[in-house]
């Protein structure tokens, strides 16, 4: 009798492999929250920065992005409970150093990149189980622009570079052209 109340390994397996339908509608709410996230943060810093690059120069400007990005992304955690941050493949903070998976994420972008891909709607996704919890883990590429040349271009003005280098002496985020891609937005959201 004690043999029933174990389900074979086959049926464990298929049971694993098969997500419900359900979660999978989940999983596409999800989708679009991270989206939505992403969105919302890359919109307020970006008016953030430009207005401060115009108002106080980019020098000035620094000192905002180094602030805003975090307090953004913590007011976001609190509305929506994701978490977000942004990281790189050439960091200038290195506390946005991103780990295996974000960073295998990141170099698939720029294979992406190198085959004709366009970096603004450059995304990729999964469910994952992290100790026993499922989540969702989103990145979204981010091009360099224009308004990024100021401060992530090939010709820094010297006392922008200089400024930099005062705060991030290990800065690795210099020498972008437009159309790179700078980094991503990277996002977990439990499930
Ligand atoms: C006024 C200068 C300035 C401008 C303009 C600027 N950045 Fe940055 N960027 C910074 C600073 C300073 C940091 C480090 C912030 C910190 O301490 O977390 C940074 C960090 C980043 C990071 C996080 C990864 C890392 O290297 O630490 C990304 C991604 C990024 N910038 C993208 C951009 C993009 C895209 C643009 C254009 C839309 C842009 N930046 C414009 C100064 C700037």
């Amino acid at each position: 009798m004690r043999r029933m109340k174990f389900p074979s390994l086959a049926l464990v397996t298929v049971a694993l492999i098969h997500t419900p339908v359900w979660a999978q509608d989940d999983t596409e709410v999800r989708l679009e929250q991270a989206r939505e996230a992403v969105q919302h943060f890359s919109e307020s810093l970006k008016t953030e920065l430009k207005t401060a690059v115009e108002d106080g120069g980019p020098i000035h400007a620094i000192d905002v992005c180094h602030q805003r990005a975090p307090e953004i992304a913590e007011e976001i955690s609190t509305r929506t409970g994701i978490q977000t941050g942004r990281t790189s493949l050439q960091l200038r903070n290195p506390d946005n150093a991103p780990d295996d998976w974000e960073r295998g994420v990141l170099n698939a972008f720029e294979e992406r990149l190198a085959e004709g891909e366009d970096p603004k709607t450059m995304e990729h996704y999964e469910v994952r189980e992290e100790n026993g919890d499922r989540q969702i883990r989103y990145m979204r590429a981010i091009p360099a622009g224009e308004l990024c040349m100021t401060c992530h271009g090939t010709e820094v003005r010297y006392d922008v570079e200089q400024a930099l280098l005062r705060k991030y002496p290990d800065d690795q985020a210099t020498g972008y052209s437009e159309g790179q891609i700078r980094g991503a937005f990277t996002l977990v959201q439990p499930m």
